[in-house]
């Protein structure tokens, strides 16, 4: 695994930090920090950290006397979140094969990564794994397409303007939109007191612009769909008219999203 983020990726991570956090992932870690029973001197561990929002907010409650960890295969998301929080433990490394030792975490975390791990069985089992007996799980996964239809929205602008692949590569973080999916797989690794809550949270982009362009120059190109200038124009035109049913007065792009919590014991 690359173990140094090149100037690219640092300033890749910073840009997720800058827009994507706080208009969409910052408002669920609240639920997750909850969820996982986060205390004072808790030892935590934030799976597919990013740049790392949970772990901060896991932070706030450990204190001192606690111990957080961020782990995220990508070196830009570890360089981004090392700067902007010293106090963490930021590791470059894979859901599937955590290299921590056995029983070390209170909790374990993870916002909205679950999607995208290649074997999502070997998570579970290292998540499992690494807790104490008595430890908290909680795990956020998008809702289905259907649930998030803002994001619909530029999926049918991409299906249409580009391609189904371009749609397709907008679809897969809302591909575990199935509760019964997400359940048995933490389940299968052994699990208990396992619950699912459907749970709404308001999006807030500086508008709807910004957010399909950081899709189309940030996103698409991790599936090497890469645009012409022209065509990046072509695509922004129709879904500002498509998104326009979003757009507040002050020309943000406001609306809802949806997601799952899921809570779970591993057993004493
Ligand atoms: C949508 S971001 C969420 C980041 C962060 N949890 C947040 O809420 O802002 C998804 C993250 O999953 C990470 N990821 C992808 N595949 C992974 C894997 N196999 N193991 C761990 N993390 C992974 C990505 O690098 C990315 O940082």
């Amino acid at each position: 695994m690359n173990t140094t983020a090149t100037q690219e990726e640092l300033e890749a991570g910073r840009g997720y930090e800058a827009l994507f956090v706080p208009a969409l992932f910052s408002p669920w870690s609240r639920h997750l920090v909850e969820g996982a029973g986060i205390n004072e001197g808790s030892h935590v561990l934030d799976i597919a950290c990013g740049s790392g929002v949970l772990a901060r907010q896991a932070l706030t409650k450990t204190g001192d006397s606690g111990r957080v960890v961020g782990i995220d295969p990508a070196p830009g998301m570890i360089a981004a979140a090392r700067e902007l929080e010293p106090n963490i433990e930021w590791v470059l490394g894979s859901a599937e094969e955590l290299g921590f030792d056995d029983l070390g975490f209170d909790s374990v975390v993870s916002q909205f990564g679950m999607m995208f791990f290649k074997d999502r069985h070997a998570a579970a089992s290292e998540m499992f794994r690494v807790m104490k007996p008595g430890g908290r799980l909680a795990v956020a996964v998008w809702n289905s397409i259907e649930n998030n239809p803002a994001y619909g929205d530029i999926i049918a602008v991409l299906d249409e303007e580009v391609s189904i692949a371009a749609g397709d590569a907008l679809r897969l973080p809302y591909s575990l939109g199935d509760s019964e999916k997400v359940t048995a797989v933490f389940d299968h690794a052994g699990f208990i007191n396992l619950s699912v809550e459907t749970k709404t949270e308001q999006a807030t982009f500086p508008s709807s612009r910004t957010m399909v362009e950081a899709e189309l120059r940030g996103w698409l190109p991790l599936f090497d769909i890469n645009l012409s200038e022209e065509k990046i124009a072509d695509v922004l035109t129709k879904s500002d008219i498509k998104l326009s049913k979003y757009a507040a007065r002050t020309g943000e792009a406001v609306f809802p999203t949806s997601a799952y919590i899921v809570t779970a014991l591993k057993p004493i």
